[in-house]
């Protein structure tokens, strides 16, 4: 949800920053916009589009200076156009800003500026914030840093922020509350900063996360100093990245997507290596060893979440209700933050989330905390917020994921929660030794699966040919296939923009039955389980209605191949861990009928990564 970068040191800021934008357009790509400090001149180039359209615009422009900050966006206030493309500038020209995240009170802030003369061009909140920086500095007779540390004060809302200014070129300020802000710290004192550490790794591996209410001032001769918002200085924690170049890359793949959903096999074992061991009979989850007793002895588990990993809680609430007998609710965090939930002694929250940055899932989690409960988090990208402000956590593993529909993310969530749910089950001694050892055996064996199940795409790419055309698109499942049926029709709607549903199987005659014509294709999670004769029964109600049936069955099902239009077979495993196979075939269908409608398969229209606004 918008990305920023900058950069301050001897090379040339322009290229350094639009390779960066370039990195972090998944963030958002509404517009972009890049500003350079040339001898004192500051020159601010911005446009609707793309960054890739923004190369174009600058191509014979002035983009001299060693100092640039630069922006990509996700419209919250305005539409994406050329004016309220970031970054912002003062009313003197002088001092320019980039921001991601929402100025609250900016109504409130720029009625006060009206009314002392300042004039803005755009609808941006964020136009207000630079407004403020100026009349402070100007009224106040203050350095830029004091002026963005006064106007801070001010703000209501959220915010990463990079300030520089002309009359300073040896200076980027830096500040963060709720979005995040990683500082890279260069070899040759040189400075990047970042939405994350995607534009850095190429640079150096030495970071600095910003706290909420921090402010970094990075100087060419002083280095990096950091201050709390009351002004007090503090020393920055350098932390060393993980992350590898490669990992960012497309490795040869069309787009990010088909990469990620091919990358499943290893994301999946990275996620339970030194986690799982078969031969000794074991499970553990290093981060939440501390918390292993509360975990058994919680009266109630709240998974809070959103989109995809909401749909991950889903499925670990099957897993832990039935493997720990714990009672578990699943929660839009949106819903949870905002309803005075009750949160008991003995409440356990736990947090999912790729980024780690989502807004509303950060926000349901400190209101749980303000409640006393514990909080843990299960979250893809290191360092991120939800990572740092829970009690503890699992990381998932699963490496950066770009593409903006999130797949392989979703696989490694459900693999840390069976992990999970094995933990506790052991420690409350709800699961025999026979069921423990079956599961932990099958879950070994899941990559490999996932491999066979991949190795079938040139006959899903096929079957999906059929459907392209489709308007409209019903997903079913059982149990545990249930979530699975939400996150296939949130995959093929997010990425080809065809309406689709997902029901619980045996909803369907409550409603969307009626939907059901020739023309809508039905995609039914049918495999061996509890529930099989009662999907299968669902398939001959839609069969009657002449609906177009697509099934996901286990290898060698004959009963439902001789039903449905087209089966995609996967191979067997526990019914706990289907989820982690039925999902992926249902990945690629998404995948190829977007391709085929000549969709924006990694960044689709509207959307963003990481939702960093409520
Ligand atoms: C869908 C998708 C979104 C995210 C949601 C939560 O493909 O990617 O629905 O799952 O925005 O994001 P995280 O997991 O980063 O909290």
């Amino acid at each position: 949800m918008c990305g920023i970068v900058a950069y301050i040191g001897d090379q040339q800021a322009f290229p350094i920053v639009l390779k960066g934008l370039k990195r972090l357009e998944y963030r958002g790509y509404d517009s972009a916009g890049i500003a350079v400090i040339n001898d004192r001149q500051l020159n601010n180039y911005k446009q609707k589009g793309k960054v890739a359209e923004l190369e174009t615009f600058t191509e014979n422009k002035d983009v001299e200076g060693t100092i640039g900050i630069g922006h990509t966006r996700w419209a919250t206030h305005g539409p994406p156009n050329d004016i309220n493309a970031h970054p912002h500038v003062s009313g003197d020209g002088e001092i320019a800003l980039i921001h991601n995240g929402i100025i609250e009170n900016y109504d409130t802030l720029k009625e006060g500026l009206l009314s002392r003369g300042h004039e803005f061009k755009s609808e941006t909140d964020t136009e207000v914030l630079i407004h403020l920086i100026e009349d402070i500095k100007k009224n106040e007779e203050v350095t830029t840093a004091e002026a963005v540390r006064l106007a801070l004060s001010n703000v209501i809302g959220a915010y990463a922020i990079v300030v520089m200014d002309q009359s300073n070129p040896d200076q980027l300020i830096a500040a963060r509350k709720s979005s995040p802000l990683v500082v890279g710290i260069g070899k040759k004192g040189d400075y990047y900063l970042a939405s994350d550490a995607t534009p850095i790794v190429e640079y150096t591996n030495e970071v600095v996360y910003l706290d909420d209410e921090e402010i970094a001032i990075v100087d060419r001769n002083k280095g990096l100093r950091l201050y709390n918002i009351q002004n007090q200085e503090k020393t920055p924690y350098i932390q060393e990245l993980e992350l590898q170049l490669e990992e960012l890359e497309k490795g040869g793949y069309e787009h990010f997507m088909l990469k990620e959903i091919h990358e499943q096999p290893r994301s999946i074992k990275d996620c339970f290596r030194g986690r799982l061991n078969v031969d000794k009979g074991w499970v553990g989850l290093g981060g939440i060893k501390d918390y292993e007793q509360q975990l058994a002895n919680a009266n109630r588990i709240i998974m809070v979440a959103c989109g995809t990993s909401w749909h991950a809680a889903l499925v670990g609430e099957y897993l832990f209700e039935d493997l720990t007998r714990t009672p578990v609710e699943v929660e839009y965090a949106s819903e949870f933050r905002y309803r005075n939930p009750i949160i008991e002694e003995g409440d356990i929250v736990i947090a999912i989330s790729q980024s780690g940055e989502t807004a509303d899932t950060l926000a349901a989690l400190e209101l749980a905390k303000s409640k006393g409960a514990i909080i843990l988090g299960i979250c893809n990208v290191v360092g991120s917020s939800i990572s740092r402000i829970t009690h503890a956590g699992s990381y998932t593993h699963a490496g950066p994921e770009i593409g903006v529909a999130s797949t392989k993310a979703f696989t490694a969530q459900v693999t840390v929660l069976t992990l999970m749910a094995l933990t506790i089950a052991r420690k409350k001694g709800t699961l025999n030794e026979s069921k423990f050892r079956r599961l932990i055996t099958e879950m070994e064996l899941i990559p490999d699966k996932v491999s066979r199940i991949l190795e079938s795409s040139a006959y899903i790419e096929k079957l999906s040919k059929n459907y392209k055309g489709a308007r409209n698109a019903l997903y079913l499942g059982r149990g545990n296939s249930f979530p699975v049926a939400l996150e296939g029709a949130l995959k093929l709607k997010e990425i080809s923009y065809i309406h689709a549903e997902g029901y619980p199987a045996a909803e369907m005659k409550h409603g969307p039955i009626a939907l059901i014509d020739e023309e809508m294709p039905v995609f039914v999670i049918a495999t061996k389980g509890p529930s099989y004769e009662k999907v299968v029964s669902n398939i001959q109600e839609v069969k009657a209605r002449k609906g177009k049936v697509v099934a996901i069955v286990t290898e060698g099902d004959e009963q439902v191949k001789n039903m449905a239009d087209h089966v995609i077979e996967i191979p067997d495993t526990d019914e706990h861990l289907t989820p982690l196979l039925t999902t992926i075939p249902l990945q690629l269908v998404s995948y190829y009928i977007a391709v085929m409608r000549e969709c924006n398969v990694d960044q689709p229209r509207n959307l963003a990564k990481s939702v960093t606004v409520e």
